[in-house]
């Protein structure tokens, strides 16, 4: 493949590209940018972070499951590029020297380059801008101080970069109508979004892809449409920006999202991946299916729409044919009822032991509508309909919430795994019920919101 892109202020042009060639790699074998350090090479410890922009603006991003061709049109800065022309360093390099923010320098280049992007934005919420990032050695005090610090100083002019003009590339398709024809023609390659998954299996399980389309340059896939009726989103959104369009609508599953993986990977991976992969771990189907979202789909040029819940038919088995693609999904506008609760070992960077989203409409003191989604409870993402059934028409109250407990071990035989056993999922799954209710009668239940 033949990809374009801006790398440190200079134009490079690639011919004949592997597809699946990952930009850590290029850079330090091909370019001997060492700079971009390897850690875990899947996404999580942020030490080969570097900044992109595009037609966004600046995002840092993991270079490690980052492919060449995601880069066509782009512009790429490496910590390289992070100094000036003549070697001035940049704000947050200077405060990183001067604040003691590096020991053995190996998370550095990363750190650095994602505070130069939150930098460039203006970005002040360190804490989350860097969750994406590990450090072993210096801790993260000084390294959050050095964030502080330079705050106030101007964003160097050498790295306001620009995306630029690139030509039209096969397997890159500039829309969906493009996309549509292309997919009809090799409907057995494999597509790639935002590439956190895929970008996976090629460094992880080092798997050979063939044929392969990008979805990144379909624009039309982008948008986020807001009515009174409903709200839609591409499935090429990221989820940098659906927690951002979910912030004042449905305030706790943009919470939730800001939980989901870091910075980088949210920067990379959308919707529509996170629904086909087919997961039942991923966090937006479930409180998505809450939401009674409805999932679009196309295939050449027949589209057809189906309740979210529905393309999950069993593990690894989902309601998608050869050639078909997720267009978009949407959901009804609604008054806001809905909780999305994450659970996970660690608080942030860390994939859903159980991710249990509620959504419980109240009319006159009683439950006119439930609608329960878990993921991590079963083979799919699914509803708790047990559960509902036991809440609809009852009073809603702590009788009524305790009387519906057991009917979760009717809608879910959990397993056991590495993230949590069979009995404290179904466990914390009633907790999270009780949890519900309680927040609802006014009750602080977030431990984040007590201060001692
Ligand atoms: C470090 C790390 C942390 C993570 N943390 C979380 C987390 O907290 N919560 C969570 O839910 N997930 C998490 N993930 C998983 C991953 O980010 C999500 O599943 C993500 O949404 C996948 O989207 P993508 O755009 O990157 O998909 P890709 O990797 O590009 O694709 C995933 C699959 O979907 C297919 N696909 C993509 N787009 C379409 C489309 N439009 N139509 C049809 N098929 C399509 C691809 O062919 C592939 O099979 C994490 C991943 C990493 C690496
Ligand atoms: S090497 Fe760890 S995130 Fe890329
Ligand atoms: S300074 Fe050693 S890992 Fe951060």
């Amino acid at each position: 493949m033949n990809v374009t892109f801006l790398l440190n202020g200079e134009t490079v042009e690639l011919e004949g590209v592997d597809p699946t060639a990952t930009l850590l790699d290029w850079l330090r074998e091909d370019r001997g940018l060492t700079g971009t350090k390897e850690g875990c090479n899947e996404g999580d410890c942020g030490a080969c972070t570097v900044m992109v922009t595009d037609d966004g603006g600046a995002k840092a991003l993991n270079s490690c499951i980052l492919f060449l061709p995601q880069l066509h049109g782009k512009a790429v800065r490496t910590v390289e590029g992070a100094s000036g022309p003549n070697g001035e360093a940049h704000p947050v390099q200077r405060a990183m020297v001067d604040l003691h923010g590096s020991q053995c320098g190996f998370c550095t280049p990363g750190f650095v380059m994602s505070m130069v992007a939150s930098h460039a934005n203006g970005a002040r919420d360190h804490d989350t801008q860097l969750a994406g990032n590990l450090c072993r050695c210096t801790g993260y005090a000084p390294i959050i101080r050095a964030a502080e610090a330079a705050e106030e100083q101007p964003v160097p002019a050498w790295v306001k970069d620009k995306p630029i003009a690139a030509p039209a590339s096969p397997m890159l398709p500039g829309s969906s109508d493009e996309l549509a024809k292309l997919y009809a023609k090799y409907p057995d390659a494999t597509l790639i979004a935002g590439a956190t998954d895929v970008g996976l299996w090629v460094t992880k399980q080092l798997r050979d892809l063939d044929p392969v389309i990008f979805l990144n340059r379909c624009d039309d896939l982008k948008e986020i449409t807001i009515t009174d009726d409903e709200l839609r989103f591409g499935a090429m959104v990221d989820m940098n920006r659906m927690e951002e369009a979910l912030t004042d609508l449905h305030p706790s599953y943009a919470e939730m999202i800001r939980r989901y993986a870091s910075v980088q990977v949210r920067h990379a991976a959308t919707v529509g991946g996170n629904i086909a992969n087919g997961s039942p771990i991923g966090d937006n189907p479930p409180a998505l299916i809450a939401l009674d979202a409805t999932l679009h789909l196309r295939k050449g040029d027949a589209r057809r729409s189906i309740p979210l819940e529905d393309f999950f038919i069993d593990y690894g088995k989902q309601d998608r044919a050869p050639g078909e693609f997720v267009e978009a999904v949407s959901l009804p506008r609604q008054a806001d009822r809905l909780k999305a609760y994450k659970l996970s070992k660690r608080f942030d960077q860390d994939i859903s032991a159980v991710c249990g989203c509620f959504n419980i409409t109240i009319s006159n003191g009683t439950v006119s509508q439930a609608r329960i989604a878990f993921g991590g409870m079963a083979g799919i993402p699914k509803r708790a309909s047990h559960v509902e059934a036991a809440l609809n028409g009852k009073p809603w109250t702590r009788e009524t919430v305790d009387a519906a407990l057991p009917a979760f071990a009717g809608d879910f035989t959990p397993m056991t795994d590495m993230r949590a056993s069979a009995t404290y999922r179904l466990e914390t799954a009633k907790a999270m019920l009780e949890r519900y209710f309680f927040e609802d009668q006014g009750e602080v239940t977030n431990v984040l919101e007590v201060s001692a």
